[in-house]
């Protein structure tokens, strides 16, 4: 069974999570990386209102083939939705199977299907996890839950 955890991060909330799924899955990891600088956004209630986080954006060319793996489990933070760089590798990449996690301050609204009409797959499993529980052991505990979700389904 081969797995990947591809994820994008800014502000390392949604990396820590993905390193921590990556050791409990033994998954390969990818970082997806958004050809604009984003460094600006340090906000997240002044980012809610950039008009740029609506418009597409270009992606660099991934590491791994996303299309050799059995699964793909792939993570986003929310900015009013799911990121501009974590939609552009849904829609470029083809999928066997996958699995979401989601990172945000206050609510991961409808993250998820946006993701799952993107990729044009149902996630095998979802991971909702707000940025106060990521360091915390009931982080841990959630995302280990969603690793046996996902073992248990693959
Ligand atoms: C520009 C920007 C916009 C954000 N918008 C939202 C939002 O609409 N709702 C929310 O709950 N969190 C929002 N956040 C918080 C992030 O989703 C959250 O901090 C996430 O864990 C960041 O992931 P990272 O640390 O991997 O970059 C925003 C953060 C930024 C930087």
């Amino acid at each position: 069974m081969k797995i990947l955890v591809a994820y994008y991060s800014l502000h390392g909330h949604t990396e820590q999570t993905a390193k921590m799924i990556a050791k409990f899955l033994r998954a390969d990891l990818e970082n997806i990386i958004d050809k604009k600088d984003r460094s600006h956004l340090t906000n997240w209630r002044l980012g809610a209102f950039d008009e740029d986080l609506r418009k597409a954006t270009q992606i660099e060319e991934s590491i791994k083939n996303a299309a050799d793996y059995d699964l793909v489990v792939i993570g986003t933070p929310i900015w009013d939705g799911v990121v501009p760089a974590v939609k552009a590798y849904l829609a470029k990449n083809k999928f066997k199977n996958v699995a979401f996690f989601l990172t945000f301050n206050a609510a991961a609204e409808d993250g998820a299907l946006v993701m799952s009409q993107l990729a044009q797959k149902a996630p095998v499993a979802v991971l909702e996890i707000q940025d106060l529980q990521v360091k915390k052991l009931e982080g841990k505990e959630l995302i280990k839950k969603f690793c046996k979700e996902i073992k248990n389904k693959i």
